[in-house]
């Protein structure tokens, strides 16, 4: 796999490339570096002040905002990766679902994929209707140039499945289990759906790649809602070949769930070069399960950041420590940051990291 690495940084040779990407890549590191799930949204004002004259759909679909609120966000931070302002649920359009967000409801899709029949109208022909995401990556490239890295992503297969069965978010993910049970196979209506997304995803990661994006992060967000066995089973291929297909376009994938403890050493086996841990297994354990020669990224309670600074300090250094200052670690939260986030907070975790040595 060839791998971007970019011009060398002020730190020479050895430090050559992003933090970020050295990170994603094992290599050694001057500092952690870190970056937030959710880094831009309702928590911080200037994104509150753009979208009181925007809808969210909007900001994604213009390139100039979009990047305006990728690149505020990631500058107010003081982080080292800025992820492109998008939604997981913008492939659907393309695909013939619509959707809209719905205050206080989260995505609703109108009229959801339940049969045989809605999987095969799904279309696969037209991802290039994404392009306004790559032409919003190619401003934030340009504008960050080296000094961070740009972050593309995508909804896995499972939890992009799972919106479209269930027409939003679900508790119980009952019609998408059953059609997952009754249909398993590549030729009735799951194993076709997972092959579609698969089809449209790739295509979606490699506009992003083209327009400038260092890694790919995939949100499989609700693939704890699996049994192992049901995720080996009906899950594990495709999420694993959208995988492969993305590195072999000579990018970094970071996989990321929540709820995934049991998991994890499957979601490894798909071969992402990063593994995304939530915040209910100290850090040590998840990397264990995932292996020492695979990169991890997180693993912060996002309500954490609501704790007093001295509490977020010792959950930060806690965490720290359990990354033993291996090669290979990416601060980050074990989720999204939440509305009423205190943004004082998230820049102290920034520095608090930053200025972290092992030996203290
Ligand atoms: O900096 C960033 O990370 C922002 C970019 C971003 C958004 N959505 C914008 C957004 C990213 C990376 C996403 C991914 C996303 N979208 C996921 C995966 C991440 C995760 O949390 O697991 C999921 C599951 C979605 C689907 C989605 N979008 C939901 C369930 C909701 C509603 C939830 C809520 O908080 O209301 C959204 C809306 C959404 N997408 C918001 C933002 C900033 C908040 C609503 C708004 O601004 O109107």
């Amino acid at each position: 796999m060839e791998i971007k690495t970019g011009e060398p940084a002020a730190g020479g040779e050895i430090f050559a490339g992003s933090r970020f990407m050295r990170a994603c890549l094992r290599k050694p590191v001057d500092r952690t570096p870190v970056w937030f799930l959710r880094q831009a949204g309702r928590y911080m004002q200037e994104y509150r002040d753009v979208r009181k004259h925007h809808s969210l759909v909007e900001i994604c679909k213009q390139p100039e905002l979009a990047a305006e609120v990728t690149i505020t966000a990631a500058e107010k931070l003081g982080v080292d990766a800025a992820i492109i302002f998008a939604d997981l649920l913008l492939p659907l359009e393309p695909m013939g679902l619509d959707f809209e967000f719905q205050a206080g409801e989260g995505p609703v899709v109108h009229r959801p994929v339940r049969t045989a029949e809605d999987v095969w109208a799904l279309r696969t022909d037209r991802a290039a209707d994404l392009e306004y995401v790559a032409r919003a990556i190619q401003k934030v490239a340009a504008h960050f140039r080296d000094r961070l890295g740009v972050i593309g992503f995508c909804g896995a297969p499972y939890t992009l499945a799972s919106y479209m069965i269930e027409g939003g978010s679900s508790r119980n993910y009952i019609h998408t289990k059953q059609m997952m049970y009754r249909d398993p196979t590549a030729t009735t209506a799951w194993g076709s759906l997972l092959d579609k997304l698969v089809a449209v995803l790739t295509e979606y990661c490699r506009l992003q790649v083209q327009a400038g994006a260092d890694v790919i992060q995939i949100f499989d967000s609700w693939v704890g809602s699996l049994a192992l066995s049901d995720y080996r089973q009906y899950v594990f291929e495709p999420t694993k070949r959208l995988i492969r297909a993305v590195q072999q376009m000579g990018v970094p994938v970071i996989y990321f769930g929540v709820e995934t403890a049991g998991l994890l050493e499957t979601m490894a086996a798909t071969g992402a070069d990063v593994i995304g841990l939530d915040w209910r297994q100290p850090l040590d354990e998840g990397w264990r399960a995932v292996g020492h020669g695979r990169a991890v990224q997180g693993n912060l309670d996002p309500i954490t950041l609501f704790a007093p600074v001295e509490i977020l300090e010792q959950r930060v250094r806690e965490i720290l420590h359990a990354a033993h200052g291996r090669a290979g670690h990416i601060f980050n939260l074990g989720h999204g940051i939440v509305p009423g986030t205190p943004v004082e907070h998230v820049q102290a975790v920034v520095k608090m990291v930053h200025e972290f040595r092992i030996d203290q």
